[in-house]
């Protein structure tokens, strides 16, 4: 193969960015891939690759929480909604549904799901993580892998998956998107490299790098990072994409890099196969194996893996392979992201409201009910990377104002409905709120964060709600009504004061097309909710980082100002059954730990089950209690069921100083409950 296709196969170009008449040049010149195409538009080009160069063009898209750059496609809640469920078989469902609608507009490929953790909820890209726990991340990340990839990859339903950004975009100093994060060796391999290798186990045939850098050196470009840890060592044999023209950042942004050229040879050099969206990455390439600079093997490295990739999708022989288009949108995908949503709702606080019952006058307040914008989040056609705010969404979809309203009448309640704020307090809205409530026996509180506070860029140095919300919030508490506040949000926001004046708070952050519709259900009690929080409520921005896994040996143990524990931890969630634990044991010839969970309520449901661990005493200082199991049992009223989790020595591991993975003898505790809240837990102590 001639150098200059050699080089044109491991670029990939941003369809959008260009005109038809470039695309078909490149498509002709050998192009790796596009992104961002679709449909015809994609068959074309693989048309014109096919004829002029003989190699298919793979398409890649941001399907991130459903293929919702195509506006007829199913949207489901955000991945960090998603993982409130604590449920891998169904995020497998969503991966494949979401597999058949992408390959449905002829595309193969999508770079989700998102393996870093959330630490800094500033960061505006919280909401695409699984949250902020590694063991929940690698192992709904490794479902959702599954589902897009499925059993055989050459099928016309599946596509690629691509676990981002190696690594550690969470970690980013002040939660600055894409800024330098100091982390060690040992903290990344103990912290933040466990999902990924289940990403890698699982699989994964591609891995994008970040856009940040680690302690001044650019992920991009530290082959440490990508030569020796993720191909050598955990034997990843997919392919590298940068991120979005990352080579250029290098010279543009990080400033490593004197010119694209150079930019280009350290990119290569640091393990990358496809460059995304640098354009003179071709040209640049070229000169440096001309020049010698740029040993040809490592482009021919680059494009075997991709070519595999290629070649596994079954590609070469069916260029054109796509799923039948009534994929996108089918009614099977609609039926699963009702029941996907039913499962996000988390339900934080309920002092004797929920569900409603009786007759009741129900006044909702709040802009964001009425938003789906609000209800889709991230990564949709509405937003990033071609906002389209004005864009008119497809049905079905329901808002939680629609959900409520649909339900109200068969119960009797009446309701009426006022925005209530805008982005900036405005008087005449709070005015009619308050009227609106006053006639009300219920007030329905609606609040979060806006459209364009979240994302890629967006990051916040506040995490309180707007000035209008907590405007309107304390004129309504005035009136002395009860409030049931939904927080309508890519992510946790810091509200103790709406908690307070809260008689019931829930959420189903960014829940896609029905979260509205069953945060509405969970209000009028036609579902229970289950949801668990995959991530920590801070009660002040000032807490930040708040995770449950903190490292003992803080002298102070809490901020003097603010409670010990955050507002609402990882793992919290209630029902409006109750759930009760008993007869833990733990054998430990076979380091199996049982124990019996009953619902004690009168109405069924489902229990998320945590275990945790602690090594009471080690080498290296760890975390005060660390995930390593989940389960999730539906149970009737009163019954009753003995579950059984099976650990391994790895799961009570750390990594040493050497930074080796150990798991070192001694005493431990085994933790199990419904929260990773202490007072949730029942703790066995035993010895390895
Ligand atoms: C984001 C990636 C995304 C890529 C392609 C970047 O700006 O960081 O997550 O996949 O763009 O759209």
């Amino acid at each position: 193969m001639p150098l200059e296709r050699k080089a044109a196969g491991i670029l990939q170009l941003p369809y959008t960015s260009m005109s038809k008449d470039e695309a078909i040049r490149w498509a002709r010149l050998g192009l790796g891939s596009f992104l961002h195409v679709l449909g015809d538009e994609a068959r074309e080009l693989q048309k014109e690759a096919m004829e002029h160069a003989g190699v298919p063009i793979i398409f890649g898209i941001d399907a991130i929480h459903g293929h919702a750059l195509n506006m007829d496609a199913t949207v489901y809640p955000s991945q960090l909604s998603m993982a409130s469920s604590f449920d891998p078989d169904m995020l497998e469902r969503v991966g494949r549904a979401t597999a058949e609608e992408v390959s449905a507009d002829g595309l193969h490929w999508t770079f989700s799901p998102v393996f870093c953790l959330a630490r800094d909820i500033r960061l505006g890209r919280v909401d695409e993580t699984f949250g902020e726990d590694k063991y929940l991340s690698g192992e709904l990340g490794a479902a959702m892998i599954r589902g897009y990839q499925g059993d055989d990859l050459s099928s016309d339903l599946s596509i690629l998956a691509c676990a981002k950004h190696f690594i550690g975009i969470g970690e980013a100093a002040g939660a600055r998107d894409s800024y330098d994060a100091e982390i060690t060796e040992r903290r990344m391999r103990a912290e933040l490299l466990p999902p990924f290798e289940r990403a890698v186990e699982a699989g994964c045939r591609s891995f994008m790098t970040a856009y940040g850098s680690i302690d001044g050196e650019p992920c991009t470009s530290n082959a440490h990072l990508l030569r020796d840890i993720l191909k050598d060592e955990l034997g990843f044999d997919g392919f590298a994409v940068t991120d979005w023209d990352n080579v250029n950042y290098l010279v543009k942004m990080q400033y490593t890099a004197g010119d694209v050229k150079e930019a280009s040879l350290l990119a290569i050099e640091g393990g990358n196969d496809m460059i995304m969206t640098t354009e003179e990455f071709y040209s640049s390439a070229i000169e440096l194996v001309r020049e010698g600079r740029l040993p040809e093997r490592l482009i021919d490295e680059a494009l075997y893996r991709i070519l595999s990739a290629k070649y596994d999708l079954g590609l070469f022989e069916k260029p054109y392979k796509q799923a039948p288009s009534d994929r996108i949108g089918a009614p099977e995908h609609i039926e699963l992201n009702r029941s996907v949503a039913d499962e996000c709702v988390v339900l934080l606080k309920n002092d004797s409201i929920l569900p409603l019952k009786g007759k009741q006058k129900i006044a909702i307040i709040g802009n964001t009910a009425d938003d789906i914008r609000c209800h889709y989040g991230d990564w949709t056609y509405f937003t990033h990377p071609s906002p389209n705010p004005d864009a008119a969404p497809r049905r079905p979809y329901v808002t939680l104002l629609e959900g409520l309203r649909d339900r109200a009448p068969s119960h009797g309640h009446t309701v009426s409905y006022e925005r209530g704020y805008e982005l900036y307090s405005d008087k005449a809205y709070i005015d009619k709120a308050v009227s609106a409530a006053k006639c009300a026996d219920v007030i329905i509180f609606a609040c979060g964060d806006l459209i364009d506070r979240i994302g890629e860029t967006h990051d916040c140095a506040t995490m309180e709600l707007l000035p209008s919300q907590s405007a309107v919030f304390s004129a309504l508490s005035e009136l002395g009504k009860p409030i049931v506040t939904v927080l309508i949000a890519s992510k946790p926001m810091c509200i103790p004061d709406i908690v307070k004046g809260s008689r019931a708070v829930l959420t189903a952050f960014n829940g896609g097309m029905f979260g509205g519709d069953s945060l509405a259900k969970a209000i009028y009690g036609e579902l229970n909710p289950e949801g668990k929080l995959p991530i920590s409520f801070p009660y002040h921005t000032g807490q930040q980082p708040t995770y449950y896994n903190t490292l003992p040996g803080w002298h102070a143990d809490r901020y003097k100002d603010v409670p010990r524990e955050p507002l609402f931890v990882f793992g919290d969630g209630l029902s409006y059954t109750e759930f009760s634990y008993t007869g833990a044991a733990f054998d430990e010839k076979t380091l199996t730990l049982s124990v019996n969970i009953k619902n004690t309520g009168d109405m069924a449901g489902t229990e998320i089950t945590q275990v945790y661990f602690r090594d009471l005493v080690s080498s290296v200082i760890t975390p005060v209690k660390q995930l390593i199991a989940f389960k999730r049992t539906k149970l009737q009223p009163g019954e009753e069921e003995r579950i059984e989790f099976k650990l391994s020595e790895r799961d009570l591991s750390l990594v040493n100083r050497e930074c080796r993975r150990v798991t070192e003898r001694g005493e431990f505790e085994i933790m199990v409950g419904g929260s990773s809240r202490d007072t949730s837990l029942t703790r066995i102590r035993f010895t390895l």
